[in-house]
């Protein structure tokens, strides 16, 4: 019998089949979580736990490239955010840092902004942090999200798609509620390569888990994040995902040597 676990995005023979780890990784796997239900809960968990120093620590462990991330990703949807009456959804939103950032890029007094989490503390943050915007805000779970077919010009997501119990039914549900011709932007982390990420892996493996965990107090999810990065599709793999699930035009584009990349994809 063969598992899959320990295969290391090689191609492993078995009984004749050939298998990529990479092809059955279907989401999300928290450590604890045998199937996609108890991954998605332990991930809500997680994030309920650390919501009081998150942005704190997103802030110190990425010495404030988050704030350039979650910008450029706004700008690079610039032509659609400068449409009167654009509706745009912000999925897995957190505590709104992209959400705010695609506000501030839109025109304020037309456009319908929406942000979804399925962690309560998270969400509150969001809420108590966007006084004053015409922000909206949904709990709502990535993978049953409670709004009609063909509603959004834009969906996108930061550093959140990679922890969805099941990617595809993840990127199918973005296509569900995008109208056609609408735009998807999934920012997440990646690996970087050469002499860069030779000393990133070392950062992210064992410098970011050891200060994320003093700081916020709670073991997991710290050493979940790099656990999670390592096991979340290629760039490549998760571009023909994105074509599978009714994606056209689709690309990856690196940021910061690689650390982070914004994923894009149409409807079409
Ligand atoms: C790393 S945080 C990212 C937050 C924010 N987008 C940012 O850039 O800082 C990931 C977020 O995804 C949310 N999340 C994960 N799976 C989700 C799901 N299935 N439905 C809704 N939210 C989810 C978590 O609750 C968490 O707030």
């Amino acid at each position: 019998m063969v598992t899959f676990a320990d295969l290391h995005g090689s191609i492993v023979e078995a009984d004749s089949i050939s298998i990529s780890k990479r092809a059955i990784v279907v989401g999300a796997a928290p450590e604890g979580a045998s199937d996609t239900e108890s991954a998605a809960r332990a991930v809500r968990q997680m994030f309920s736990s650390i919501a009081p120093r998150y942005d704190l620590l997103n802030h110190v462990l990425s010495f404030n490239i988050d704030r350039l991330w979650w910008r450029r990703t706004a700008r690079s949807f610039g032509d659609i955010l400068s449409q009167p009456n654009a509706q745009v959804l912000d999925l897995c939103c957190g505590t709104g840092d992209l959400t705010l950032a695609l506000w501030r890029k839109s025109i304020r007094t037309s456009s319908a902004i929406l942000g979804a989490d399925f962690a309560h503390p998270m969400l509150q943050r969001a809420i108590d942090k966007s006084t004053g915007t015409s922000l909206q805000w949904v709990e709502a779970d990535a993978l049953r999200l409670p709004v009609s077919n063909s509603q959004f010009d834009l969906v996108t997501s930061a550093f959140g798609f990679r922890n969805l119990a099941d990617y595809d039914a993840g990127l199918r549900e973005i296509v569900r509620v995008l109208r056609p011709g609408g735009e998807c932007g999934i920012l997440d982390f990646g690996e970087p390569g050469g002499f860069i990420g030779r000393f990133y892996r070392i950062y992210f493996k064992h410098v970011l888990p050891a200060v994320g965990s003093l700081i916020s107090g709670v073991q997991g999810p710290y050493r979940y994040l790099p656990a999670s990065v390592e096991r979340f599709p290629s760039p490549q793999e998760m571009l023909a995902r994105m074509e599978r699930a009714g994606f056209v035009d689709v690309s990856w584009t690196p940021y910061t040597f690689g650390i982070a990349g914004l994923f894009r994809g149409r409807k079409s």
